[in-house]
């Protein structure tokens, strides 16, 4: 694996329809619910990447046989109360946030204690947001600051709980979701409403009766204790994530034209979708259709010579959390001034994104005011760089590499990012994509 790339032409004229990869989120999710339904699952198009390699293999440890061929990946569900009780398992989460914290609440319910290891990045990221609910389940844990390693102790007798959930986190919201399967009664979550794939698998694939209503702020989320539920299949739709960075390759490019087929589209996750229309940029999404709660759809888009500011509504945060720093580097281009408020969330991802955000667009010479929970973005339509600049010690965090790429690209200079090998956990064949549509990049030993 070479450790550095370097990019230092622009992408141009390109007119092309591409596939992105299975959504991250549905992915991780369908392997854990598979692996406790009952019966053989089948999921195509699963994402093959670091993140699933470290969800599958976490849960063969847990006892589940998973079979991967060209087709589809299998997995052999051992039922709700099915999984491994041995004491003294590790699992090593890898990278993976929302495999590690869905994890938790996975194991509500049984004797054996686990280990919990993850990477670096992951090391150093907090899990007080799932300890605290799923403590109140009668679950223990042991850590120190709540980092990982962490200890996850379940226990036999589970009691459900009410809670209030304020982050925004689909994680959490997920975690406690995923523990109220086994445990007896109803469990209530009220919560800031996030991506809800998890609440959409419950319905429409496990079949689980689960009651949401919609409120101004928050939304109130029902879920009864289940026996048991049965296997399903499932074909996972393209990642609005990975698709992100190509949408705004093309916006930002000269005379070209996209399309991105088969993007999950589901309007808790496509708040960049919403943003790129307030600032005015060409896309549109065609031939939509509804899959298991979620909308699929593909996406063309098209070379955008303006942009204007945005000043994001706080509501589009926890739709496009996953999208901030392309979002920011279409607003550096933008036509006036940017602001985005309440996403201190940034700062708790792969890295403190909100930082590393700011740093970059005050490296390539863009201003900005940095505060502890918002960003303001002083954009420049005229842009266009020359220098030469060097992008390393971002914790390995692959959205921060896929976004330096798209800036090489679209704005000129000369590039040498490093850690490539960061694009494993989401997004293995992003360059090969890249490369497919013209890109130049030379990868360095
Ligand atoms: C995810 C939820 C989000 C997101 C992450 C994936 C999920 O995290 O940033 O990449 O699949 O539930 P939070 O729950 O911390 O907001």
């Amino acid at each position: 694996m070479s450790s550095y790339i370097r990019i230092n032409k622009k992408i141009g004229n390109f007119k092309n329809s591409i596939e992105i990869p299975g959504d991250k989120s549905i992915s991780i999710r369908l392997i854990m619910l598979a692996s406790i339904a009952v019966g053989k699952s089948r999921l195509y198009n699963l994402l093959d990447s670091d993140d699933i390699s470290s969800t599958i293999n976490s849960l063969k440890s847990l006892g589940v046989k998973i079979l991967k061929n060209k087709k589809a990946v299998e997995i052999f569900g051992v039922g709700l109360n099915g999984l491994n009780m041995k004491e003294n398992i590790i699992i090593n989460a890898g990278n993976s946030g929302t495999f590690a914290r869905l994890l938790c609440g996975l194991v509500a319910k049984r004797d054996g204690a686990i280990k919990l290891l993850g990477d670096k990045s992951l090391s150093k990221r907090d899990f007080s947001r799932v300890i605290i609910p799923l403590r109140k389940f009668g679950m223990n844990f042991k850590s120190k600051n709540s980092k990982l390693p962490l200890i996850i102790q379940g226990t036999k007798n589970l009691r459900p709980i009410k809670y209030v959930e304020e982050k925004g986190s689909a994680q959490v919201k997920s975690a406690i979701l995923i523990a109220s399967l086994n445990t007896p009664g109803e469990t209530k979550v009220k919560c800031i409403p996030s991506r809800n794939h998890t609440e959409m698998m419950f319905k429409h694939c496990l079949g689980i009766p689960i009651t949401i209503t919609r409120g101004n702020k928050y939304e109130s989320i029902k879920v009864k204790g289940q026996k048991q539920f049965k296997c399903f299949n499932y074909n996972v739709p393209g990642d609005v994530s990975a698709a992100s960075f190509f949408i705004a390759l093309t916006i930002l490019s000269k005379n070209s034209e996209l399309t991105i087929k088969n993007v999950n589209v589901n309007k808790t996750r496509s708040g960049i979708i919403e943003i790129l229309k307030k600032m005015r940029g060409k896309l549109k999404l065609i031939n939509k259709r509804f899959y298991n709660g979620e909308i699929i759809s593909d996406i063309k888009v098209e070379s955008t010579y303006f942009l204007k500011s945005i000043n994001c509504p706080k509501k589009l945060n926890t739709k496009s959390i996953d999208e901030f720093l392309i979002i920011f580097l279409l607003c550096a281009k933008a036509k006036g001034i940017s602001t985005f408020e309440d996403i201190q969330e940034l700062r708790h991802k792969e890295s403190d994104r909100l930082k590393i955000a700011s740093d970059f667009l005050r490296m390539i010479g863009v201003k900005v005011v940095e505060k502890k929970d918002s960003l303001k973005i002083y954009g420049n339509p005229k842009l266009e760089l020359s220098d030469k600049f060097e992008i390393k010690n971002f914790l390995k965090d692959h959205r921060v590499f896929m976004m330096s790429c798209i800036a090489a690209l679209t704005m000129g200079g000369d590039f040498k990012i490093h850690d490539q090998d960061s694009i494993n956990s989401s997004f293995p064949n992003f360059l090969k994509i890249l490369k497919k549509l013209g890109a130049r990049i030379i990868s360095v030993n």
